[in-house]
């Protein structure tokens, strides 16, 4: 069956209509304010489009992982406070997720309202693995939207979840794909389809274990893979160089030897990296070669002689895709190696495809022209996920027959 989308959706006519928006509202905290916020201006053309048809607007989000319970470091609530600032509107708050509030604030919205539903996740039946809890949630969001409701899917960074207000609600609402799952889609089928060669990915962020499996679908299909970031120091174990107390994963050591013996010259790790005493912003810290990383110093960005060499393959190349950040580019004295091969990125005239929350963030808190990219994704699991030729429940259940 062919995916509904918001524009059918508004051609049936959605005033006076409560309209159930699945966003991806999970934007970094410092613990004080958010600091980086593109995901809620993501989030904007769709609920726009919706508000100035007349709709009753009720949004239901996740932000972090809470532990499926209430948590006020969890809250939405500042969240609330941002979309009404980017909306120029009042977006009401529900302290619960489909409670007493959510119930009263639903039913007290006029057109073209809006109401932001508490951290979806504080309820367990949200992440649950039994399909029966997360339907019974997915219910009682649909019962939210009364007669008449629907289901807008536009979370793009959480399609890859297989969660109650992701995936089990587009079962029982009829469900429309946003315009931002769409342009997402649309972005990543380029990069699956038939790149521009040479096609070389970046991949940096923490966990090796996270990306293995992206990596090893990547590799058959790209001309260069380069790899920074925390997770390099488990490929550079595997290449036999000590790496001090940098980020290890062990029980990966074999899988990376087997993958870089696989690769050969496709896959390209950091020759040089700066490393500190401490993982601090006021920490000593070196530039020095893989080979003479020592104990008790930990690498937490790659060093000139990498970024260059990055730099110069990300120049070469037609078509270029890059997730994670190539070290802790939140302190200053770990940004440079992000900076230098992301403004590589930016400069270059390939199809450029920034993928993911942490590297969407470092470009924008880096200061880079964002007008650079050629997309810049909101999804960070849900874009990998998609590369990787998995199936994303949330996308493939708005094309079941309801
Ligand atoms: C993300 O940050 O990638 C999305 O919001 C999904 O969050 P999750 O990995 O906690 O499901």
């Amino acid at each position: 069956m062919a995916v509904k989308t918001l524009d059918d959706l508004l051609g049936e006519g959605v005033s006076g209509r409560r309209v159930l928006v699945r966003a991806d509202l999970n934007v970094p905290f410092d613990g004080e304010k958010i600091t980086d916020d593109g995901r809620v201006r993501a989030a904007l053309p769709t609920v726009r489009a919706l508000t100035e048809a007349g709709a009753r607007v009720i949004v239901t989000a996740h932000l972090g992982r809470p532990k499926g319970a209430p948590d006020p470091a969890y809250s939405l609530r500042p969240v609330a406070t941002r979309l009404g600032e980017l909306l120029g509107t009042e977006v009401r708050f529900a302290g619960d997720v489909v409670g007493e509030q959510a119930k009263t604030a639903v039913s007290s919205l006029s057109d073209g309202d809006v109401v932001l539903l508490e951290n979806v996740r504080f309820d367990p039946r949200e992440t649950s693995k039994s399909e029966s809890e997360r339907a019974q949630l997915a219910r009682e969001l649909a019962e939210l939207t009364g007669e008449n409701g629907a289901f807008v899917s536009d979370g793009f960074g959480v399609v890859h979840r297989k969660q109650a207000s992701v995936y089990d609600v587009a079962r029982v609402l009829p469900a429309y794909a946003g315009g931002l799952v769409l342009a997402e889609l649309d972005v990543l089928k380029t990069l699956t389809g038939d790149p521009q060669r040479p096609y070389a990915v970046v991949l940096g962020g923490s966990k090796v274990s996270d990306k293995l499996a992206v990596i090893e679908a990547l590799l058959p299909k790209v001309d260069r893979l380069l790899v920074g970031g925390g997770m390099c120091f488990t490929f550079l174990a595997a290449q036999g160089h000590g790496v001090g107390s940098s980020l290890l994963e062990t029980d990966m050591v074999d899988t990376c030897k087997r993958l870089l013996a696989d690769a050969g010259d496709k896959l390209v790790l950091p020759t040089d990296v700066v490393v500190a005493d401490a993982f601090s912003a006021d920490a000593a810290t070196r530039t020095v070669s893989v080979t003479g990383i020592e104990d008790g110093w930990m690498g937490l960005d790659v060093g000139p002689e990498t970024a260059a060499a990055f730099g110069a393959i990300v120049r070469d190349a037609r078509t270029l895709f890059w997730n994670g950040p190539m070290g802790v580019f939140e302190m200053a004295p770990f940004a440079e190696g992000t900076r230098a091969v992301a403004t590589a990125i930016a400069d270059s005239e390939a199809f450029s495809v920034v993928g993911g929350g942490d590297s969407a963030a470092a470009v924008r808190q880096l200061g880079l022209p964002e007008d650079g990219f050629s997309h810049i994704s909101t999804g960070g699991g849900a874009s990998l996920e998609y590369l990787e030729g998995k199936d994303l429940p949330g996308v493939a259940v708005l094309s079941e027959e309801q």
